[in-house]
């Protein structure tokens, strides 16, 4: 029995040394942590267990059968965080460059199959070289495993990626169907063709930063939803992030217990709103004046900032909020913001997250990029999510409601269970001054006429009470009192049951 003991306590302590203390250091070096450190962040203290500790990969070719490190390059098992049960896989860059082999699959899929079963998230920190080279398609079939369970998996259980190295060729591809990837700066990477095959084919000179590295993929690409300066730093936010995510879909999002009353009034917010329909404010300043403690978690905040999309919580009820961004773009909808807002949207609605939308829009982006951009079909993607979502939805417009994009931004007429306006909005067709353009043409070069025609427009709509005569809006409510009115929303609420007509998935156009 000592013997075994003896033997178990050595195998131990070689798989906790991944590939060895040289390879270690290099990581460290590189500003990096191992997978285990990682673990050791992201979860509570003392909460992991680790599965699969003793797997060895099973490949004979190039001298393989020489060369095995218990674990095979991957960390996994459960742990908490704050207390709730979350499913961990960490890649360890320092066996065979965290490369995936037959077994290193097997184990991200049997922790997967016990995520979904259970339905407990999926978070993955993706540290590796790609395909392990020496087995060959024995690897690409692990992939496509862990790539099919992704898929099975989507709107069961949250699942969050973490990429903290490279992360190249096939392998984006488990990341690129989670619901959030995250990474860090300088020493993360992520692209399908390295850039070495990027010279060969296009001529083109571009270093793994630029081509795939956490600026071009938070800003150009929008693969990634947020990147953090180093690992500490993405690990904690991680656990924040976790915080407002229900467990999977069988399950509300957690209540936190929240000193901020519910009831808090922000005189400030009355006087936000410029009286310059054209002049710019911080859509931010309503949002964090709005949410317990101003606790904000924004996803994608350096791409499409026209629009702003993040969690955060009021009354202690997690909250998914959508809004306008009049400072960037007017706040206007195009090709970008209209994908990332759908996302964000079903993401909410798989998870049985409220939705809070603040809309000051001016229209749709004009222009030919736009149209053969596929503005239809991508602002479309914003109209389909918000018009399926049967999670409750309250939305506050601000100021601006102009046009189709009034329809799109959770109006009543996509089934808006609390649609309230400020004193300050104006919901119409277009704004005054282009409504008066075509309608009143043949007046065009007699200024005082125009002035006036514009003037009795304005009047007639740039206010909420049109809409508010029709019931599209259901009160006219002060800025001050935003969050009480929200509060009481999502109390009102939180039973609601609302079902779409059976099938066995729409057709959102993609
Ligand atoms: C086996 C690998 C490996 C791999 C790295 N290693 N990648 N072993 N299979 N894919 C090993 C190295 O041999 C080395 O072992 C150790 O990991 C560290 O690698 P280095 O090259 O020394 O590290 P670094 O200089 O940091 O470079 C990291 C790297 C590079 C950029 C990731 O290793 C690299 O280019 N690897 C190959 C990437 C690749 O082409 N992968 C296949 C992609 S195709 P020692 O013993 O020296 O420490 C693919 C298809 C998936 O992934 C398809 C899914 C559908």
């Amino acid at each position: 029995m000592k013997d075994i003991l003896e033997r178990l306590e050595k195998k131990r302590r070689q798989a906790r040394l991944g590939g060895g203390a040289k390879r270690i250091a290099t990581q460290h070096q590189r500003g990096k942590l191992t997978a285990r450190e990682r673990i050791d962040l992201l979860v509570d203290e003392g909460s992991f267990e680790e599965f699969d500790m003793f797997v060895e990969h099973r490949c004979t070719d190039f001298g393989m059968e020489k060369n095995k490190v218990p674990g095979d390059g991957v960390v996994t098992g459960h742990g908490e965080i704050n207390g709730r049960p979350v499913y961990v896989f960490s890649q360890d860059f320092t066996v065979f460059g965290g490369s995936l082999s037959a077994t290193h699959a097997e184990k991200i899929c049997k922790i997967m199959d016990m995520a979904i079963k259970n339905g407990v998230p999926m978070i993955g920190i993706n540290d590796s070289g790609g395909a392990r080279i020496q087995e060959g398609v024995a690897s690409l079939g692990g992939y496509a495993e862990v790539f099919q369970r992704n898929v099975l998996a989507s709107g069961v259980i949250p699942q969050i990626s973490v990429i903290m190295g490279p992360c190249a060729g096939g392998a984006v591809y488990s990341p690129a169907m989670t619901d959030f990837i995250f990474m860090v700066e300088k020493t993360s990477y992520m692209f399908v063709t390295g850039p070495g095959v990027v010279k060969t084919v296009t001529q083109e000179e571009v270093s793994a930063e630029e081509l795939g590295g956490a600026e071009t993929h938070t800003t150009k690409s929008s693969v990634a939803d947020g990147a953090f300066k180093n690992d500490v730093e993405a690990l904690s936010e991680i656990r924040r992030l976790y915080d407002f995510l229900p467990l999977s879909n069988r399950e509300k999002p957690p209540v936190r217990k929240t000193a901020d009353p519910p009831g808090r009034e922000e005189k400030s917010l009355d006087t936000l709103v410029p009286t310059s329909p054209n002049k710019p404010y911080d859509m931010h300043e309503v949002i964090l004046k709005v949410l317990d403690e101003g606790d904000f978690f924004e996803i994608q905040a350096k791409h499409a900032r026209n629009i702003i999309t993040g969690f955060g919580r009021v009354a202690g009820r997690t909250v998914g909020v959508v809004a306008n961004q009049p400072m960037v773009l007017a706040g206007c909808l195009d090709i970008n913001s209209s994908k990332k807002g759908a996302r964000f949207v079903r993401f909410c609605d798989a998870f049985s997250i409220p939705i809070l939308t603040f809309v000051d829009v001016p229209g749709f982006l004009p222009g030919t990029a736009q149209e053969h951009g596929g503005i239809i079909k991508n602002g479309a993607k914003l109209l389909y999510a918000f018009a399926e979502a049967t999670v409750p939805k309250i939305t506050v417009i601000t100021r601006k409601a102009y046009g189709g994009a009034y329809d799109v931004m959770a109006s009543k007429h996509l089934r808006g269970d609390l649609n309230y306006a400020w004193p300050s909005a104006e919901i119409a067709v277009m704004g005054a001054s282009g409504a008066v353009e075509i309608i009143f043409r043949k007046d065009k070069d007699d200024k005082k006429k125009i002035a006036a025609r514009t003037k009795e427009y304005e009047e007639k709509f740039a206010n909420p009470f049109i809409a508010a005569q029709l019931g599209f809006i259901d009160d006219v409510i002060m800025p001050h009192s935003t969050r009480k009115r929200i509060a009481r929303g999502l109390e009102l609420l939180k039973n609601k049951d609302l079902k779409n007509p059976w099938k066995k998935h729409g057709n959102i156009p993609l």
